[in-house]
């Protein structure tokens, strides 16, 4: 059976379909990137109206795809939070008509438990639990706990910026360009991560986290180093403590609750260092570790769809047309109504 997908809770507007929460058999993102680049930041007025725009011939060029499939489509899933409420609303809407029109459930989706689910679709397999998780993105930092597909514990999460969003302003303060987390890996690649020495936040206190003190450390190398300050090592060295503070967090939930699985999501799993080592990592805990590939690490509708299709069950009682979008929705909280 195919699930409908909707994403449109920041930037990226998609419309995917994925077969038996495991295939995904499409998966269109239109990117608003290089109109909100020259704000340096997403502006959340703008992208409610690039959503509205897009969305619509991307159902048509889905539904289309689905005809040719020959599946039945069993299911709409949207994002209904967190994210920007107006890009939100955009999305859940475009799929409570679809699921109204095609006379089938709709299903509210939770944005970071869905990030999660990439990481098996990518894999082509079931959710199996329990698994530690680490969703790092332009909104957040999550270390979780799942025992099924919304018992989720959250055992640790930033307390001020998250690393997409540092990635990002570092980035914009270097113009170098947005967003930042792909730019900042590629100029990484040059440079020496050891030349400048940054905190590692709070080393000494396993269950928390924060970025915000790692951003100020390097405003205020920039300003001391001045013109002597060598891009690619920051770059570098920015990334090499980004890196060591979240696999210093995953080693002590590891350590603390032996899983036999370790995940990690959102925008931020596409970085390429952070990936190696946190491979390393989950390999000394004698545990298995998946992350989505590339296109599933960044937002999109397949990953939606694909956790539309895991947590429809839990949801059979709910009339999913009475659900609204909410801008905080917690991971593994109640549904928003
Ligand atoms: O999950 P996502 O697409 O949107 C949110 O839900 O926030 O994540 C976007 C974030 C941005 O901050 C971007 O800079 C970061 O993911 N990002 C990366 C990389 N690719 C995207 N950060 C580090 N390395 C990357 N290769
Ligand atoms: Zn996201």
């Amino acid at each position: 059976m195919l699930t409908l997908g909707f994403e449109s809770s920041c930037d990226d507007t998609s419309v995917a379909l994925v077969a038996d929460g495991t295939r995904v058999v499409a998966n269109l993102i239109s990117s608003q990137i290089e109109i909100h680049r020259r704000f340096g930041g997403v502006v959340p007025e703008v992208a409610s109206r690039k959503h509205l725009e897009a969305v619509t011939p991307m159902l048509g060029e889905v539904l289309a795809i689905a005809r040719d499939a020959g599946d039945p489509i069993g299911r709409v899933a949207a994002t209904t939070g967190p994210g920007l409420l107006g890009a939100l609303l955009v999305g859940m809407s475009a799929a409570k008509a679809a699921a109204l029109a095609l006379r089938i459930p709709f299903v509210p989706v939770n944005h970071l438990e869905a990030h999660l689910s990439a990481a098996f679709l990518g894999a082509g397999r079931a959710p199996t639990f329990p698994f530690v998780g680490l969703v790092v993105s332009g909104g957040h930092a999550l270390l979780t706990l799942s025992h099924s597909h919304r018992q989720i514990e959250i055992i640790s999460q930033t307390h001020d910026d998250a690393p997409g969003e540092l990635f990002d302003k570092i980035a914009r303060v270097l113009e170098l360009g947005y967003p930042g987390g792909p730019v900042i890996q590629k100029t990484a690649t040059a440079g020496n991560p050891k030349r400048y020495a940054l905190p590692r936040p709070m080393a000494d206190r396993p269950e928390a986290m924060s970025f915000s003190g790692l951003k100020t450390a390097v405003l205020n190398l920039m300003r001391t180093e001045g013109d002597r300050l060598v891009v690619a090592d920051l770059c570098a060295s920015l990334q090499e403590a980004v890196c060591d503070t979240l696999a210093q967090k995953v080693t002590a939930a590891l350590g603390r609750h032996r899983p036999p699985l370790l995940v990690l999501a959102g925008g931020v799993a596409a970085n390429q260092p952070l990936r190696e080592r946190l491979a390393q990592v989950a390999a000394a805990h004698g545990c298995e570790f998946l992350v989505p590939p590339l296109v599933l690490c960044t937002d999109n509708a397949a990953m939606i769809a694909a956790n539309g299709h895991w947590v429809a069950d839990s949801h059979r009682d709910l009339d999913g047309l009475t659900v609204n979008a909410s801008a905080n929705w917690a991971i593994g909280a109640p549904i928003p109504t």
